[in-house]
């Protein structure tokens, strides 16, 4: 029979260990719980999104965990924006493709599905296309919704 690798494991550790079951091996993994926290289990990835403003398409390159509207201010765009939480709306824009996550924002499911989204509140969930509309358009479309 084989023999199984040695743990070495300082004698007096100076953090906790955290083992991790796995069923296919004789023994436990263990790994130092520093190790854990700065491993990345998350699945954060980039997606390529194009942003219609004043004319001009601009195409960003968005992680799945920032907003649209970020990464446009980060990168010089100047979009409109003012709260910064889904709430002001006046950050709206025209989802023209692709799909986004915007469940901490404040608008109607009827205007998402009618293709319109908060750039404040956008995180991308796939490759997308936005267009910045006038506030007055999103506005005009959550109260006649609001009404319903
Ligand atoms: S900046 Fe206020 S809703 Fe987006």
């Amino acid at each position: 029979m084989a023999s199984l690798p040695a743990l070495h494991l300082p004698a007096t550790p100076s953090f906790k260990y955290f083992l991790l079951p796995n069923k296919k091996s004789p023994i436990h993994h263990t790994l130092p719980l520093p190790c854990l926290r700065h491993c990345s289990f998350s699945a954060v990835r980039a997606y390529k999104v194009l942003v219609e403003h004043g004319g001009g398409t601009t195409e960003l390159e968005v992680d799945s965990d920032e907003t649209i509207l970020s990464k446009a201010l980060d990168s010089g765009l100047d979009v409109p924006h003012d709260c910064k939480l889904g709430v002001c709306m006046t950050c709206p824009a025209r989802l023209v493709g692709g799909s986004v996550d915007q469940s901490e924002g404040m608008l109607s499911d009827d205007v998402i599905e009618r293709g319109y989204t908060l750039m404040c509140v956008a995180y991308p969930k796939s490759d997308c296309h936005v267009r910045v509309i006038p506030e007055e358009e999103l506005l005009s479309l959550q109260l006649a919704t609001a009404n319903d």
